[in-house]
């Protein structure tokens, strides 16, 4: 039986009150693998319980940590140390999740058993190479598909030598890849970066007591070391925060709080870009929780207005564009996005994607090869085809908030990949969504 899930979502005014988003899904990922690794016992608070995350969960479970759930946002792991991980009694199904698959490649590659690692017909079309290219300089033996694609067949035993590498593109997950192998290589793994990608591998490896050194855009570490269990404090996410964010922007009348959402850095790009556009964002209440920044962010309507989106913004709000395109759409005047291809390999092309959603609305809004142009102006109603990215199923559910009619989004159940609350969270900050459930053999 298949399950699919449709939005309908009609127009509504404002929203408002106070939200608490789930858990960031990219520190959720590594506290479950990094603690699985440790010494000790870690313990994960405000973890995300959302699909990508639980593939996570369960690869490790699958290898022999011991997980305990006192709740849904709690986990204790039983660390099992570096060398400690026994070998799965079948492939690791890792659903929609690119995050798994592309860190567990660094992390599989210097096992002393084989693995392969699959997943669903989405991630199944993700480009590998660019982590099993350098994984295999290191020394791993990685099979793909025939495009460079999962599944992934890693062969175990074999030694890792660290490399210097020169990423050709600006990836946290590619980062994080090479640093998690390089935990297994002889001497030392540096990674290269053109342009600063999300932090928090380097910042959680620290907080396990591992040495990390940042030298400009390099990041190395040595080989041989150990991990120690430690207790982590899982912000809510910024990346799911970002719908709310735009649509408190683009429906008159609103102010809502957003609490305890990690604001590290290399993750504003969306505040930024907003704020360029004219949106008004303040940051309350700053702190640190464990090793990363948190604030309650305020956002109260304000008129957007198009910009040009600065390059250097781009990996800071790599995830956030289905829903930034949406704030253009409700602005005035033009936005021009580019320098984001990395956009077309996502959970599905973003730019072709959005960019037929916004012109079913309505919307002029031109795909170019790197980005898109997109014209402001008045979104009708439509029937819009998420192509099963979460993203962009929740970003079509912010444009009803500036849209004369109905918005009928298909295809939403991978919603659940990273935001498995949002249309309860939705409805009580205002959006007038119903979820229907579809079953067909
Ligand atoms: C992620 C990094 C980003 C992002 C993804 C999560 C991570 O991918 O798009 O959703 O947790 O490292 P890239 O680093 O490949 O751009």
């Amino acid at each position: 039986m298949n399950t699919s899930q449709q939005f309908i979502v009609n127009p509504s005014q404002k929203l408002q009150g106070t939200l608490h988003v789930p858990g960031d899904k990219s520190i959720s990922h590594r506290a479950i693998m990094l603690g699985a690794l440790a010494e000790g016992t870690t313990q994960i608070n405000g973890f995300l319980e959302g699909e990508d995350t639980k593939a996570t969960l369960q690869a490790f479970e699958n290898m022999g940590v011991s997980i305990d759930r006192p709740d849904q946002k709690q986990v204790t792991l039983h660390g099992v140390g570096l060398q400690g991980l026994h070998a799965p009694d079948r492939p690791l199904d890792l659903g929609n999740s690119g995050t798994s698959m592309r860190l567990l490649s660094g992390l599989m590659a210097g096992q002393a058993f084989s693995v392969e690692m699959g997943g669903d017909i989405y991630l199944s079309r993700r480009p590998m190479r660019r982590v099993t290219d350098p994984l295999t300089t290191m020394g791993a033996q990685i099979e793909t598909s025939e495009k460079g694609m999962p599944p992934l067949k890693i062969k175990g035993g074999q030694r890792l030598q660290g490399i210097n590498y020169t990423m050709p593109i600006a990836s946290a997950q590619v980062k994080s890849c090479l640093l998690l192998a390089g935990l297994y290589a002889q001497g030392t793994t540096c990674a290269i970066e053109p342009s600063v990608t999300r932090d928090h591998t380097e910042r959680m490896l620290r907080g396990f007591g591992y040495a990390v050194k940042k030298e400009g855009q390099r990041i190395c570490l040595q080989g041989g070391g150990k991990l120690q269990a430690t207790t982590i404090d899982v912000p809510a996410d910024i990346s799911s925060a970002a719908f709310f964010m735009v649509g408190a922007s683009i429906a008159q009348g609103s102010d809502l709080l957003l609490e305890h959402v990690g604001i590290n850095p290399t993750r504003t790009g969306i505040i930024n870009i907003l704020r360029q556009m004219g949106a008004d964002i303040s940051l309350h209440n700053q702190r640190d929780v464990g090793f990363e920044p948190v604030a309650d962010i305020q956002i109260r309507a304000s008129h957007l207005h198009g910009i040009d989106i600065p390059k250097e913004q781009v990996p800071l709000a790599i995830d956030e564009f289905p829903v930034l395109f949406i704030a253009a759409a409700c602005a005035e005047g033009k936005t021009v996005l580019t320098g984001a291809k990395e956009l077309r390999v996502k959970e599905s092309d973003r730019i072709s994607v959005m960019a037929e959603g916004l012109q079913t609305l309505g919307i002029e809004a031109i795909p170019t090869p790197e980005g898109m142009v997109i014209h402001g102006g008045q979104l009708k109603g439509g029937v819009i085809n998420s192509h099963g990215d979460h993203r962009i199923a929740m970003a079509f559910t912010i444009a009803s908030l500036c849209a004369k009619e109905t918005i009928i989004i298909d295809d939403c159940a991978n919603v659940a990949t990273s935001f498995p609350n949002f249309v309860n969270l939705a409805q009580t900050a205002g959006i007038d969504i119903q979820l229907k459930n579809s079953f067909s053999r």
